[in-house]
């Protein structure tokens, strides 16, 4: 196995949601954002943004530094905050910081959050892949989730998946021994794909899990399957205690673009503009548009 560096790949742009209203996306180095970009002004009690403000991240930092009695839990993607606000009401004793790269969705679950009464929760405005290694500490993470993250079905599209090596070898580094990463996804491909990237990263040990909602509560998509009546699948990685972290430069052999017949549903998270583009990256029939965002 032959060890690769850590480049990640993240866009950065503006759209405008349908009234016009600028749907800031975070992302990119985050030196280069702070060189050229704007402070975004999300507000909310628990609201971060660790790209223009050195406050929060020293905060943030604060509040991922290890302690023994307080597990760190870390969700990339939360959305609309949904598996969230059961999670953190369920665990109070836990730390969980949520990272997520568009405003409304942040300030929007922020409300959320607070108005379930929890107050164990972080959110950040960023690009995780970014922010992570600058504000958490190596086997510091008990647990990471990333739920059903977009496809991104085409082959020229594949760099945008949030699961790929460079992603699950940073998390690998992030775990506590013992820690773990669960994947959910309703994309049979993805399960395959992320299974694969999983295994490639050693120092990790892979199963997929025979109940795929994990004993935790549903995501807002999980939830939309489950009424459906539409399959999930959800893989598990548990970083394996005094193994050293190598990633494979073998390719994955799954395919999205190809050979998976899904019956995925279409997305409901407010309907904008950038909404209605993760729907396409769900939508298996939209899987032949040449649509970027
Ligand atoms: C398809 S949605 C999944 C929503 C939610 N997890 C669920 O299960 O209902 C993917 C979410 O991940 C966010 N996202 C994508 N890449 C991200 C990244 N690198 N860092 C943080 N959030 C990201 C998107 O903005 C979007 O809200």
């Amino acid at each position: 196995m032959a060890m690769r560096d850590f480049h990640p790949q993240t866009r950065d742009s503006d759209r405008r949601d349908k009234r016009g209203d600028a749907v800031r996306i975070v992302g990119g180095a985050l030196a280069m954002r702070r060189a050229h970009g704007q402070p975004t002004g999300a507000s909310g009690v628990h609201v971060y943004d660790p790209i223009f403000r050195d406050d929060h991240i020293a905060l943030l930092r604060a509040f991922c530094a290890p302690d023994a009695t307080r597990p760190l839990v870390v969700e990339v993607g939360f959305q609309r905050a949904r598996f969230a606000r059961a999670y953190c009401s369920q665990h109070p004793e836990t730390r969980y910081l949520g990272f997520e790269i568009r405003r409304k969705f942040v300030e929007e679950s922020d409300a959320w959050m607070q108005r379930a009464g929890c107050d164990n929760y972080r959110l950040a405005l960023v690009d995780a892949r970014e922010a992570m290694p600058e504000l958490i500490e190596a086997a510091s993470v008990d647990r990471m989730f990333t739920f059903f993250p977009d496809p991104w079905w085409k082959s020229k599209q594949r760099k945008r998946r949030l699961l790929d090596r460079s992603f699950v070898a940073l998390a690998a580094r992030l775990l506590k021994p013992g820690g773990t990463l669960l994947v959910k996804t309703d994309v049979a491909g993805y399960a395959d794909w992320a299974q694969a990237e999983l295994e490639a990263v050693s120092g990790l040990r892979v199963e997929r899990l025979d109940d795929p909602r994990a004993g935790l509560p549903p995501t807002q998509r999980e939830r939309r399957c489950i009424e459906a009546g539409l399959p999930t699948w959800a893989v598990l990685a548990t970083r394996v205690e005094g193994a050293a972290i190598a990633i494979s430069d073998e390719p994955n052999r799954y395919d999205l673009a190809h050979g998976y017949d899904t019956k995925a549903i279409a997305d409901d998270d407010g309907g904008d503009d950038a909404a209605s583009d993760d729907a396409a990256q769900h939508d298996t029939s939209n899987r032949d548009r040449g649509d970027d965002i």
